[in-house]
């Protein structure tokens, strides 16, 4: 049965993502009254500068005081999509004490501050909602936490930021520069409002540890994640991944261990063959594999950022709030019941692509060799190039534990024959 009375949204933000929520709420209405069994009427759109120009917006909508728009008291649910930290999340805390549950697209936040935000919500009977969070359009969260609620998920591997796979990508087929490629991303609405979130790895860190959590039951927050961004990969690098047949990607690898009594979560950029199907992951696609121990291999792939795919995600949670709340139910919430503690980035297995300039004469290779055997590390292949006796020596490595691997490098550079290391990068996907 259809409900007259409207459900009262109010949505925090009006940028790249909230302006899209707004303009589809406004366009597809008939649609999702129908869908949820209820009109939805947005009733307030906080923002921090009240006389920039919002099309579609009514003026009368807007006001800078986003704590009364959420203490109003008869808001049904708030759409958190200012980001940061504060005062994104006294304002979402705010709303579950003031009635509201809450749709949000903050994964900084949720990677920080995630269990308390469950907690809270939890208290006070609402929903907390955060599909947008992780890889834009992607349903991604929802799939984890509901769909494969009773199977048990061994590992998590994706790209799950658009900016840098947009950078990699433009580096990789159009010979790009670096500045040139991040001005096009940020262009176009992709890149975070300081970039260094993503070309760091801290926004893909932040959705690792999201996935993590969801996906081993568990708590992981972005300081237990171990992150390396883009901003040290050269065009050597990517030329030498080809001439390997692969392609560097940025990579978020989520990990049980194999005796499942702890976790990894990482994020930094990889050689993947390309042949893998995350090769072919262009522009700002996000793509994610998640192992199952029953399910198998399942990819999810779509577009990770911009303004109307990250909307659509949040317009889903949206519907799936409203029909819990007229159902007068909540949906699932956090499940971290394994406490499985995350190891160290020393314990990660993985094979590792090693660039060394060296001196080109007799014994170098045999000692560079014995390094490795020295920690272990055990040699795939090796290809030398080199004129007037200078050298470049690409060992690529069998798997081998990043700490013997840390070990190696460092010997490494104690040798006199070794000029240099140009370059360390892991291969994944083999
Ligand atoms: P924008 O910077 O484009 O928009 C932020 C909005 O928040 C602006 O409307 C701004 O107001 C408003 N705002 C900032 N501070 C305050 C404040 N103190 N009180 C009230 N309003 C405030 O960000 P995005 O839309 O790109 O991102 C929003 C969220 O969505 C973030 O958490 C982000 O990580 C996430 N996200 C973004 C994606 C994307 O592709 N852009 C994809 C997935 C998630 P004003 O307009 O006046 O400046
Ligand atoms: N800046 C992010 C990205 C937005 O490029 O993927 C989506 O979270």
């Amino acid at each position: 049965m259809m409900r007259t009375r409207p459900l009262k949204v109010a949505l925090l933000g009006c940028g790249v993502v909230g302006s899209e929520v707004a303009r589809i709420m406004t366009t597809h209405a008939d649609d999702l009254t129908a869908r949820i069994g209820a009109p939805v009427e947005l009733v307030g759109v906080a923002v921090r500068q009240p006389s920039k120009v919002r099309a579609g917006i009514d003026p009368a909508l807007i006001t800078t005081d986003a704590t009364a728009l959420v203490k109003r008291g008869d808001i049904d649910v708030v759409i958190e999509v200012i980001g940061g930290i504060e005062p994104a999340r006294t304002l979402i805390t705010t709303a579950f004490e003031h009635g509201a549950s809450v749709v949000s697209a903050n994964k900084a936040l949720l990677a920080e501050d995630g269990a308390a935000l469950h907690a809270a919500a939890e208290e006070h009977g609402r929903d907390l909602y955060y599909e947008a969070a992780v890889a834009g359009a992607i349903p991604l969260v929802r799939p984890l936490r509901e769909s494969l609620a009773g199977d048990k998920v061994n590992r998590v591997l994706g790209i799950v930021n658009g900016t840098t796979n947009f950078i990699l990508d433009k580096m990789d087929s159009s010979g790009a520069g670096y500045s040139e490629a991040l001005d096009e991303a940020t262009a176009l609405g992709y890149a975070e409002a300081d970039p260094t979130a993503d070309v760091e790895g801290f926004d893909a860190a932040a959705k690792a540890a999201i996935l993590a959590g969801i996906a081993f039951h568990t708590r992981v927050k972005i300081g237990d994640v171990h992150r390396e961004g883009l901003t040290e990969v050269t065009a050597a690098d990517i030329a030498s991944a080809k001439r390997m047949g692969c392609t560097v990607k940025l990579l978020a690898i989520c990990e049980r261990a194999a005796d499942g009594q702890s976790v990894t979560a990482r994020v930094h950029p990889a050689m993947i063959p390309l042949t893998h199907p995350l090769a072919s992951v262009r522009e700002a696609y996000n793509a994610v594999f998640v192992e199952a121990e029953a399910a198998g291999q399942l990819m999810f792939y779509g577009p990770g950022a911009g303004g109307a795919p990250t909307a659509s995600a949040v317009l889903g949670d949206l519907v799936a709030v409203c029909r819990n709340k007229l159902g007068g139910s909540t949906g699932p919430g956090e499940s971290a019941y394994t406490r499985l503690p995350v190891s160290p980035m020393g314990e990660v297995v993985t094979r590792y692509h090693i660039s060394l300039d060296v001196a080109d004469k007799p014994g170098v290779l045999a000692q560079v060799a014995t390094v490795f055997a020295e920690h272990d590390v055990s040699i795939d292949t090796v290809r030398q190039s080199g004129k007037d006796g200078e050298a470049s020596l690409v060992v690529v490595t069998h798997r081998a534990p990043d700490a013997a691997l840390s070990g190696t490098v460092a010997a490494l550079r104690k040798l006199d024959t070794v000029r240099g290391v140009a370059s360390i990068m892991r291969v994944e996907g083999e």
